[in-house]
């Protein structure tokens, strides 16, 4: 077993520090706002009077707060404390925040791995969590055991800004699935249709059906060449079929639009006999 500190208990926090207890690891636990400890001690966790009596009680000390200015100010007001620790940081920002952040605790002499919790609370310490880490692979082979708790531990490799990099892109990809389902239960229901039943029966199948043309999708992103598999771009945009039934339907077509508009854009410029991938080229140029 081993001694962990987690310094932030809101939500997450305390849903991380619930997931080291149950699993009989030494939890020591530090909150701004002291009342949002009690709970935790009275499970068992040890309370730390400061951040840096936190970082001093463990070999890895997890910090879950608001953002990365929030940890600065919490590495800053621990400083020699952290010194031969692990810094687990899973708080979420921006590749760039992670690697400046670990920098600053390598400078004070500890090892530093950035974490992107792909959970909600509730999911911690449960198979379907996935938590992403990068920077030190050392701290992380040395203590996959505890980082296991929290869910599934994949480690990405040294850089540190690689979990929030992948997070995000995992974000986005769930945030285009989710405006693929608003668009279309808005349809279903300005037809009066069952809009629960059209996406458990229907909808839920089909996209999971749809799941399977990534890894090509991906494939051909990768080489930068699109061959059209059946389906190419000219043929789908042929018509404003998806626009057309917005409007007799009186539903805005505002948020799949700049789809459309990017995939109209790749015909015009000759690419009308490939394949959606190609997309890609105008999101991004190598
Ligand atoms: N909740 C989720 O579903 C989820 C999922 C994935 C990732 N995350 C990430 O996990 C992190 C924490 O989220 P959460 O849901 O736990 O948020 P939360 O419930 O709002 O809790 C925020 C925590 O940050 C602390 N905090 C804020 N500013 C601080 C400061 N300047 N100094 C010290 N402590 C400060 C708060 O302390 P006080 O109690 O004193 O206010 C509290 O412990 C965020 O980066 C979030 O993006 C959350």
């Amino acid at each position: 077993m081993s001694s962990v500190s987690v310094v932030g208990l809101g939500a997450m926090g305390t849903a991380l520090a619930d997931a080291l207890l149950a699993a009989g690891h030494t939890t020591t636990v530090w909150n701004r706002t002291p009342a949002k400890a009690d709970p935790l001690v009275e499970r068992g966790a040890r309370r730390a009077g400061s951040v840096a009596e936190a970082a001093g009680a463990a070999e890895v000390v997890v910090f879950c707060v608001l953002g990365y200015a929030d940890v600065h100010t919490l590495v800053d007001a621990a400083q020699d404390a952290l010194r031969g620790r692990v810094v687990v940081n899973l708080t979420n920002g921006s590749p760039d925040e992670a690697r400046e952040l670990a920098d600053k605790v390598r400078a004070l002499g500890a090892e530093y791995l950035d974490g992107g919790i792909m959970a909600v609370p509730a999911m911690i310490g449960r198979p379907e969590a996935l938590v992403l880490y990068s920077g030190s692979t050392p701290a992380f082979e040395g203590h996959r055991e505890v980082l296991k708790v929290f869910g599934r531990a994949v480690c990405l490799g040294d850089d540190a800004g690689r979990a929030p990099l992948y997070d995000l892109a995992l974000l986005t990809g769930m945030y285009g699935m989710f405006a693929g389902f608003l668009q279309s239960a808005a349809l279903v229901r300005s037809a009066g249709a069952d809009v629960e039943e059209f996406t458990t029966a229907l909808l839920v199948p089909w996209l999971h059906a749809m799941t399977g043309a990534l890894p090509e999708m991906a494939a051909q992103a990768a080489k930068g060449a699109y061959p059209a598999a059946g389906s190419n771009l000219a043929m789908q945009v042929a018509h404003d079929a998806l626009g057309d039934l917005g409007r007799a339907q009186g539903v805005s077509t505002e948020l799949l639009a700049p789809l459309f508009e990017l995939m109209r854009r790749r015909v015009a410029d000759g690419h009308g006999d490939e394949g959606l991938a190609g997309v890609v080229e105008l999101l991004h140029r190598p």
